[in-house]
């Protein structure tokens, strides 16, 4: 493929794939050099149109560790802001030679026509599309689920602190087969929740969606996954919790449950993370709301991987981005052998 604008096109192979490479790519990172000179002469724009921390920084370090020239460009105080069109915007990003543009945008579906228009010849890699997809996301989720539960390649290098009874990891596992994975809260407005359900289910999962009425979008039923309004019934029994952050700038005034409210029934504190099987962790995509859908117990506790997805975040896109940009060779060489 040439672009990834959705996890949903993404292939059990297409999925093994990338999550494979950039295991092979996380171990640049325990390297005292960690730059690789893979993508060297190749261009790399970031192209913002929503705020971002994690996905941003991570996608200008995984290009840099790749030895790409990276452009970031942020619509705030731009000439998107003087009323310039995606498409303008796009050609003079063309003209300017972009072997890759990585879009975050306020509109659902804005990196498939950007894919699909012909502005620009370059790969089109989704950092997040409205309420509708976030691959990168899922792809990094899906990573460090794979080392938690699966016991990935490499098996599982990081043993949470609070985790009493890991699953064994045999270091052969390349995906969730039978694993169960339980996505909770602000379903309706979040990218990160349908990234996942297709590529979590794509590598064998079982998913159950959890979320007040309020929250749970038109056509749900149509996913390849459950629904539950309660999340009491379903701790027990996930192998993974995945808080949503509630997103309330993407809400009405007339939100419903009350925050209290909401954090009451959907909140995840240290007494329902007690509920969950000893194995079990917590996953969230970040910015967190603490005190709202996870509390700082919970959030700060050694079953959380929130910083982990970060690191491998890093991963991911060096992965997504070598892909598409069709590094010549494999990901890695070996290092050097020292001269005696
Ligand atoms: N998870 C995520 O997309 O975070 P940012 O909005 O900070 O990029």
């Amino acid at each position: 493929q040439r672009h990834l604008t959705s996890a949903a096109d993404l292939s059990r192979d297409d999925a093994l794939m990338i999550l494979d490479t950039a295991e092979e790519l996380a171990r640049v990172a325990d390297r005292p050099i960690k730059k690789l000179p893979t993508l060297r002469g190749r261009t790399v724009v970031n192209l913002f149109f929503e705020d971002s921390t994690r996905t941003r920084i991570s996608f200008e370090a995984a290009a840099k560790r790749l030895s790409a020239d990276v452009i970031n460009f942020s619509a705030k105080g731009s000439s998107v802001s003087k009323g310039e069109s995606l498409k303008d915007t796009a050609l003079t990003l063309e003209a300017m030679g972009a072997d890759a543009v990585v879009i975050r945008h306020h509109d659902s579906g804005a990196p498939h026509r950007l894919a699909t228009s012909g502005w620009i010849g370059g790969s089109v890699v989704n950092a997040g599309d409205g309420t509708h997809e976030h691959p990168t996301q899922a792809l990094l989720d899906a990573f460090t689920l794979r080392r938690h539960l699966a016991g990935g390649p490499g098996g599982s290098p990081v043993r949470q602190a609070g985790v009493t009874d890991p699953l064994p990891g045999d270091g052969t596992g390349r995906d969730l087969a039978g694993r169960r994975i339980t996505i909770v809260g602000d379903v309706l407005h979040s990218r990160v929740a349908r990234s996942n359900v297709h590529l979590l289910t794509t590598l064998g999962a079982e998913v159950t969606l959890v979320a007040p009425p309020t929250l749970v979008p038109v056509g749900v039923e149509r996913w390849p996954c459950e629904v539950s309004y309660a999340l009491d019934p379903v701790l027990p029994e996930s192998d993974a919790v995945m808080m949503l952050r509630v997103q309330r700038e993407r809400m009405n005034a007339a939100f419903f449950p009350t925050e209290r409210e909401y954090a009451r029934r959907y909140g995840l504190g240290g007494d329902r993370m007690a509920r969950m099987p000893g194995h079990a962790v917590v996953l969230h995509p970040g910015p967190m709301n603490r005190g709202m859908e996870i509390t700082a117990e919970v959030a700060d506790s050694g079953r959380c991987t929130a910083v982990e997805q970060v690191a491998n975040g890093v991963s991911i896109r060096m992965a997504v981005l070598y892909l598409l940009l069709g590094g010549a060779g494999p990901a890695v060489t070996a290092p050097a052998a020292p001269t005696t």
